[in-house]
């Protein structure tokens, strides 16, 4: 038997080409709503997985083989270059990521090293270069944009309001600078490695800057997040920028770079797409807690993305943010086939 062929349709999205369906995945399509997912963390921690290439491995491909999807993200998590910069955290269950010393002073920026992603996350590079032996589908690397992983460093953990973010960046703003580019340095080695071991997509999670309102985007996020999509425009691969909640940043996520933003469904893609005048790429946005509900509304929802983004080349369907632990894994399957049936078209190469 021959290997089925490449599918390439999510990287042909991502550069705004005609496609044969609109590619689909799932922000966390490999987690705890798998029981397989469950079963390999009663016997490994998060960690654990992350840092052993043949299980990052396996988990990545869990829901690649379960639901055929488009694309394969790496199984890691945004946190992982914090600990060799010095930074070190554990997950808490029910919680989050927990630093074990905040970052608040000029002496704590001083102290973090520069991120050297060969020597300091092998087990990342080594995961990306046996998952390309397996995939028949684009596989996407990522990471933290400087000022999600910097409301981690400061905070120490999850936050609601991000008051001692802001209050950094309003009374030291020199020193909030300091931080956010010794961050934008570190993601733009580790982003630039990833795509020499063979990542074919990046996604840069600028999860949380959405509590920042456009002026405070303008002064503190843009000149790195500038610099970072700059930098890492020479690595040949699609760069997709997503928010939480960006609905008035995405001009400004617009100017910073990316060949695709991602949308949550706070916003419509139809709105978010003219927002962006179609010169990007856009990727979204069903909300995941839809998931939870009746097939009939994931369905009438899903197909009223589809709607709005009109045909488009350009869009690559996802949910607005992660895959909720309580979603019926049949549902997730199902909505793939939904958006594939629904989007086929003849071929236009
Ligand atoms: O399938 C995938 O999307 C790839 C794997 C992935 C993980 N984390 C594994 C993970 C990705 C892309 C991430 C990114 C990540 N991590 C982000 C950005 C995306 C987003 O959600 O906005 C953030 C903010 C983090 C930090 C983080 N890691 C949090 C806040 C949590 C706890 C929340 C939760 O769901 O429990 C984690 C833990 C984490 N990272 C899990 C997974 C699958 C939870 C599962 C577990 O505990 O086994």
């Amino acid at each position: 038997m021959s290997a089925p062929p490449f599918n390439d349709r999510f990287l042909r999205a991502c550069r705004r080409q005609p496609v044969d369906r609109t590619p689909v995945w799932f922000m966390r399509q490999a987690g705890r709503y798998q029981p397989e997912y469950r079963r390999l963390r009663e016997r490994y921690d998060l960690l654990t997985l992350c840092k052993t290439p043949e299980l990052a491995v396996q988990v990545t491909l869990l829901p690649v083989y379960q639901m055929e999807v488009d694309a394969a993200i790496l199984f890691a998590d945004i946190m992982l270059p914090l600990e060799p910069m010095g930074a070190p955290f554990r997950f808490e269950a029910g919680v989050g990521p927990v630093l074990e010393r905040p970052i608040r002073s000029a002496e704590d920026v001083e102290r973090l090293r520069p991120l050297e992603p060969e020597a300091d996350l092998p087990f990342v590079l080594e995961a990306i270069r046996l998952l390309r032996r397996e995939l028949q589908v684009p596989l996407i690397g990522f990471a933290g944009a400087p000022f999600t992983l910097a409301s981690y460093l400061i905070e120490g953990g999850p936050s609601r309001a991000f008051t001692q973010t802001k209050a950094l960046l309003y009374r030291e703003p020199a020193l909030a600078h300091r931080l956010l580019e010794r961050l934008t340095d570190a993601i733009i080695a580790y982003l630039k490695a990833q795509a020499r071991a063979g990542a074919q997509a990046l996604q840069i999670f600028d999860s949380w800057v959405g509590c920042l309102g456009p002026s405070d985007y303008r002064t503190f996020v843009l000149p790195h997040m500038r610099r970072l999509f700059a930098e890492l425009r020479g690595a040949g691969v699609p760069l997709i920028h997503f928010g939480v909640n960006t609905g008035g940043l995405l001009p400004l996520m617009q100017e910073a770079g990316g060949d695709v933003i991602g949308v949550d469904w706070r916003v419509g893609l139809d709105w978010a797409w003219e927002r962006l005048g179609y010169r990007t790429a856009i990727q979204g946005n069903l909300d995941p807690a839809l998931l939870l509900g009746p097939w009939e509304r994931v369905e009438q929802r899903a197909l009223e993305v589809l709607d709005q983004a009109d045909g488009r080349p350009g869009h690559i369907f996802n949910l607005g943010h992660g895959v909720l632990p309580q979603t019926p894994p049949d549902t997730l399957k199902r909505l793939v086939t939904l958006i594939h049936e629904r989007t086929e078209r003849p071929t236009t190469r």
